[in-house]
């Protein structure tokens, strides 16, 4: 048996095999769950429909992996023709995973004093805005025991230069995360945010982690950075039973960087230098 056996949920935020929710994905199916899984939708112009297709080919070979559905989370309507295929599909669910950010990369690249109204918004709205209204859309699809995910950054509690208007979108994701953990409490749906220190991803790439590699190596407890597998086992905790006293919570899968109170080993370096 499983950790996941007989469990059912949904998976936003694949865009290949290297996504954070893919490599939580596959932890939670080889543990015996049931994944169905959205895409970004692609250009009607790009016949080779290229966004489902990175995901399809992540897909291929997993029997838990159950449908995969088009979705923009800035469409209502997306949302909510995803809830109605997943309800077809599954009934109810246990657990939703919420990996998806977006942001300009004009906008990121600004010092955050120079970010436009309108980046600000889109990055809101897809980053942040966006757990609110999956968990809305989803509320009724949970089951009495289940639990949502949403995936964060250190930049969202300090300032990390360079993550800009990304951090303020992870702040009010963290602060969602905890409203949204008292509102669906009583309903037996917890809600918290995995904190995760640097990785290699699409989206990582975007907001500059390739620069922050080296100093999580020298800066964090561990001595290292985290890897894919690290947080696609602890996303897999935060979405199953063996958490199930947890909720409203930011957990931090970076060797313990965020709880340094200085640059640490690097200090030894710069008193050698
Ligand atoms: N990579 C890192 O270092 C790191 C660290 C901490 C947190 N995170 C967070 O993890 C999450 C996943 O990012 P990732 O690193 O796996 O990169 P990724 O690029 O693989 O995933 C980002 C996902 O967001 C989706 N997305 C963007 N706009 C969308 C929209 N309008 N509608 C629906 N989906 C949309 C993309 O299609 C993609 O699947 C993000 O919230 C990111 O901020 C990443």
């Amino acid at each position: 048996m499983g950790l996941f056996s007989g469990k059912k949920g949904l998976v936003l935020g694949v865009a290949n095999d290297r996504s954070i929710a893919w490599v939580i994905a596959r932890t939670i199916m080889d543990e015996g769950g049931f994944c169905g899984f959205t895409h970004l939708p692609d250009r009607p112009d790009d016949e080779k429909q290229r966004n489902r297709r990175r995901v399809s080919l992540c897909l291929e070979g997993y029997d838990q992996a159950r449908f995969l559905v088009p979705l923009n989370v800035q469409s209502d309507e997306d949302i909510a023709r995803v809830m109605a295929h997943t309800r077809a599909e599954f009934g109810q669910i246990d657990f939703l995973l919420h990996s998806i950010a977006y942001a300009d990369r004009e906008d990121l690249g600004r010092p955050t004093v120079e970010t436009s109204r309108e980046g600000f918004k889109l990055a809101m709205d897809i980053s942040a805005y966006s757990l609110i209204a999956v968990a809305k859309a989803a509320r009724d699809l949970m089951s009495p025991r289940s639990a949502i995910a949403t995936m964060s950054y250190f930049g969202g509690e300090k300032c990390v230069p360079g993550y800009n208007v990304m951090g303020i979108c992870k702040a009010a994701l963290e602060a969602s995360v905890r409203y949204l953990a008292f509102d669906l409490g009583p309903q037996g749906v917890r809600v918290n945010a995995l904190s995760a220190g640097p990785l290699k991803t699409l989206a990582g790439s975007a907001a500059g982690v390739n620069e922050m590699l080296k100093l999580y190596e020298h800066m964090a407890p561990m001595g290292r950075n985290i890897t894919h597998e690290e947080v696609g086992r602890t996303g897999a905790f935060l979405l199953s039973d063996l958490s199930d006293g947890i909720t409203g919570e930011v957990l931090h899968v970076d060797g313990g960087y965020h709880m340094m109170g200085s640059p640490g080993r690097l200090l030894d370096q710069l008193k050698q230098a």
